[in-house]
């Protein structure tokens, strides 16, 4: 019963005297596939395998001293970490008041049960994790560039250029069309809170996504998968999904959609400091994207205007409109961004005269 985690591993939690005396005693993430006296199988874990103590990651972060602080979000807060063997990770602790820990419960054994079992240049890696009595940790490849949000409208000085925004969304896009294909663990998975936040940059821009944790896997002939509660965060839910439960791969590509038009706009996907009216990103945009003239409006004033042709934005302009279309079933699948995305990167650079490698990172 592939990804079958959470059922197996409280099934097994009940029969078993000693869980029952202790409900948060842990079990490695192997344990949690096992179906009833079953003989432990080595699994298809390709790493993320390692366990670490509370001591091992007070040791890594100085005791969370505040100068290893990276971010914090809805989970808790990461912490730049050094291991023992001198690796250096980003470590998410889990900081939940007892009403949600059970929900954060179940997205940390999600998260390093799926994330353990992927392998692709353009998804965070997941080195371990620690879950020492109730403490939960989330040990990860530490991505020295932060998230994309931050680069395109929060704390970080310098602006992308058009080249370096491109190659992101194409790593990411190659990220989210792994996920969907069922070739990664043999079943198609849908993020479900694709985000600039969960879009990490690697010392050289590559982009890698982040936060499995609301990750649901969609077996074969389940191409929708219908839930009473809506996950994920304002400003990226798909339409369909939010007014029927429906849940598709294509809520992803809405997702990317609108992390293709922070990327175009340098705008948030929600801002409460705009007028009531402005205040959602594809609301705000979505009828200019097809207007050559209205579009230079939408671009990103702060972005170099030697870098970009209004070829290539108006055809990626064009393909984040029809990312975010209301419909589902007329949202391009990841695959073609891919292919839409490499052309639109050709157009800029072939336009401007110059080769692929001509810009400097920043
Ligand atoms: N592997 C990493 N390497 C470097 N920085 C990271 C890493 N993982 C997370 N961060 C930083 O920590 C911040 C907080 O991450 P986290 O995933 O907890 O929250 P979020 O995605 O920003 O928001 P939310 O939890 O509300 O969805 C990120 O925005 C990022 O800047
Ligand atoms: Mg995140």
């Amino acid at each position: 019963m592939p990804f079958g985690l959470v059922s197996a591993w409280n099934k097994r939690r009940r029969s078993k005297s000693q869980d029952q005396a202790d409900p948060w005693v842990y079990k490695p993430v192997e344990f949690w596939q096992l179906e009833e006296d079953q003989t432990p199988q080595p699994t298809k874990r390709l790493h993320g395998s390692s366990v670490y103590t509370l001591k091992e990651m007070e040791e890594a972060t100085c005791s969370f001293s505040d100068d290893n602080l990276l971010g914090k979000g809805g989970f808790g807060r990461v912490y730049r970490g050094t291991l023992r063997s001198g690796e250096v990770v980003a470590i998410k602790k889990m900081e939940l008041p007892p009403f949600k820990e059970a929900e954060g419960e179940r997205e940390f054994r999600v998260e390093v049960d799926i994330l353990s079992r992927l392998d692709h240049p353009n998804l965070v890696s997941l080195i371990g994790y620690c879950a020492d009595g109730k403490h939960r940790f989330l040990v990860y490849e530490y991505l020295p560039n932060g998230n994309l949000q931050d680069h395109l409208n929060g704390i970080r000085e310098a602006k992308m250029h058009w080249p370096l925004r491109l190659k992101v969304a194409l790593g990411a896009a190659r990220g989210l069309a792994y996920l969907h294909s069922s070739s990664s663990v043999g079943i198609p998975i849908v993020h479900r809170d694709f985000k600039s936040t969960n879009v990490l940059l690697s010392e050289k821009f590559e982009a890698k996504i982040s936060d499995f944790g609301l990750a649901k896997l969609m077996p074969e002939g389940q191409e929708t998968f219908v839930t009473a509660r809506v996950l994920g965060t304002f400003g990226y839910f798909d339409p369909e999904y939010t007014s029927t439960g429906k849940l598709t791969l294509q809520s992803d590509v809405y997702a990317f959609g609108v992390v293709l038009l922070e990327l175009l706009t340098g705008r948030r996907a929600v801002d409460l400091n705009q007028g009531p009216m402005d205040q959602n990103l594809v609301l705000q945009v979505k009828h200019l994207l097809n207007d050559k003239k209205k579009l230079r409006k939408v671009i990103d004033p702060d972005m170099r205007r030697t870098s970009y042709t209004m070829d290539s934005i108006a055809m990626f302009a064009n393909l984040a409109s029809r990312c975010v279309r209301g419909e589902s079933t007329e949202r391009p699948s990841m695959v073609e961004c891919i292919k839409e995305l490499q052309l639109i990167i050709i157009t800029n650079s072939k336009s401007l005269g110059m080769g692929m490698h001509s810009f400097k990172l920043m």
